[in-house]
C-alpha cells in the first residue's frame, strides 16, 4: 500500500479521492488550508477505520509550503497528488507576491514537487500527479505580464494560465527525469460539481447556478487521479495528460518546447531553483 499526499482535500476532488484511496487500503496524508475543516474530514475518516493523518498549508505562501514539503518527507512518500487548487475573480496576490492563481495552482505544487522529488525517487513506484483542465486551452502563459500589473485583470484568463503551466511543468518534468522515477501524469477530471470558485460570483459561480444538474459529481470527476495513483505506475507514459482513461494531446501550446523551456528558466529563477532537474 502506498503513502500519499493529497493536496486540497478537504472539498471536492482531493477529499473524494482521499475517500476511495483510504478506503482501498492507503496510507493517505490529507493536505487543507484551513485547520477547521481538516480535522472533520480526517475524523470522519478516522471514525471509519482508515489510517489517514492530516497537513495544514496556505499554498498561497511559499515558505508554508517548504515547510510542508519538509514535514511530509520525513515519513516518506510514495505519490504526489497535486490536487489543490481555485479561482479568483478579482486581482489578489500571494504572500511573496505573485499573481494568485499562478502561484497557489502553478507555483506551489512545483515547489512541493521539487522538494519532495527525492522522498518519491527512493519509492518503489514513486509518482507525481498533477490535477489539470481542459481551460489549459485558453491559456497564454504572457511570462512578461504573468503577474497581471499591466491591463484588465481577468480571473478565467488567470487560472487558464495556471493550468496550461501546469501542463508545460508535467512534460518538461517528466523529459528531465528521463521517464522517471517518479512518472509525471497530468489528469483533466471533467466539469465536476464541487466547491470550486464558488466563494465569490465570477465565472465559476454562473457556470456551477447553470450547469450544476449535468455536471459530474465529485466521485466521478475524481476516478481518473484515483487510478493513477492507485493503479500502476505507469512509468513509460510518463508526461501524458489524461482524459476519462485514456492519453489525450493536450493543446498545441502546452506541447509547445520553447514555451517549457522558457517557463522553466522563469519558475527556477523566481523559486530560487537553480537547474534544479539536469
Ligand atoms: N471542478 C471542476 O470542474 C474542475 C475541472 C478541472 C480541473 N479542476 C481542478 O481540480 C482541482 C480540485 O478542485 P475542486 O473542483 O475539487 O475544487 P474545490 O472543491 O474548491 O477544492 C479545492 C481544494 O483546494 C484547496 N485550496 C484552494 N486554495 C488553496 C490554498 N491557497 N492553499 C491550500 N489549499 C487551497 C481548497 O481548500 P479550502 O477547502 O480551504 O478552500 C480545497 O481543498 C483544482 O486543481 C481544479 O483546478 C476542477
Amino acid at each position: 500500500m502506498s503513502r500519499i499526499l493529497i493536496t486540497g482535500a478537504t472539498s471536492g476532488l482531493g477529499l473524494a479521492s482521499a475517500r476511495k484511496l483510504a478506503e482501498l487500503g492507503h496510507d493517505v496524508v490529507l493536505h487543507g488550508r484551513n485547520e477547521a475543516r481538516l480535522a472533520e474530514v480526517l475524523e470522519e475518516l478516522t471514525r471509519a477505520g482508515h489510517a489517514v493523518s492530516g497537513e495544514v498549508a496556505d499554498l498561497a505562501d511559499l515558505d508554508q509550503v517548504e515547510a510542508l514539503a519538509e514535514r511530509v518527507a520525513a515519513g516518506g512518500l510514495d505519490v504526489l497528488m497535486n490536487n489543490a487548487g481555485g479561482y479568483q475573480p478579482r486581482r489578489k496576490s500571494t504572500v511573496q507576491g505573485h499573481e494568485w492563481s499562478f502561484g497557489v495552482n502553478y507555483l506551489a505544487p512545483v515547489l512541493l514537487t521539487r522538494r519532495l522529488i527525492p522522498t518519491l525517487q527512493e519509492a518503489d513506484a514513486g509518482r507525481v500527479i498533477m490535477v489539470a483542465s481542459r481551460t489549459h486551452k485558453e491559456g497564454r502563459l504572457d511570462l512578461k505580464n504573468i503577474k497581471r500589473t499591466e491591463g484588465r485583470y481577468h480571473g478565467y484568463g488567470a487560472y487558464a494560465d495556471s493550468k496550461l503551466a501546469g501542463l508545460l511543468f508535467t512534460r518538461e518534468l517528466a523529459e528531465r527525469l528521463g521517464g522517471g522515477p517518479p512518472a509525471v501524469h497530468a489528469v483533466e477530471p471533467g466539469i465536476v460539481s464541487t466547491g470550486f470558485g464558488q466563494d465569490e460570483p465570477g465565472f465559476f459561480q454562473r457556470l456551477y447556478n447553470v450547469g450544476r444538474f449535468i455536471m459530474r459529481s465529485p466521485e466521478k470527476g475524481a476516478r481518473g487521479q484515483i487510478e493513477l495513483a492507485d493503479g500502476p505506475a505507469r512509468l513509460g507514459q510518463s508526461g501524458s495528460y489524461w482524459v476519462d482513461g485514456k492519453v489525450k494531446t493536450p493543446s498545441k501550446r502546452a506541447r509547445d518546447p520553447k514555451m517549457a523551456a522558457n517557463l522553466w528558466a522563469y519558475t527556477c529563477a523566481v523559486l530560487g531553483l537553480d537547474l534544479w532537474v539536469d
